[in-house]
């Protein structure tokens, strides 16, 4: 893992992995349903761009703006 690569939320310090099989295991599938549980994401919001693809692709570590660059 690159040293500076984006892998958690910070405001809740809960790893991209974590958040991955919470997600799986609770059949959560969306950002907005984490938030609402209180569970990431809902604090400085800035990892939620990161947790959207974490969602979709089960992608969990990240080079830091991965999430702007990409074609969505
Ligand atoms: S880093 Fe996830 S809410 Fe701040």
């Amino acid at each position: 893992m690159a040293p500076n690569n984006v892998t958690e939320c910070i405001c809740h310090d809960r790893e991209f992995i974590e958040i991955k099989q919470y997600a799986n295991q609770n059949n959560v599938t969306s950002l907005d349903e984490l938030q609402d549980q209180d569970y990431c994401s809902n604090s400085c919001g800035l990892c939620a761009p990161y947790v959207e693809i974490v969602l979709e692709t089960g992608q969990t570590e990240f080079v830091p703006g991965e999430p702007f660059r990409k074609k969505r």
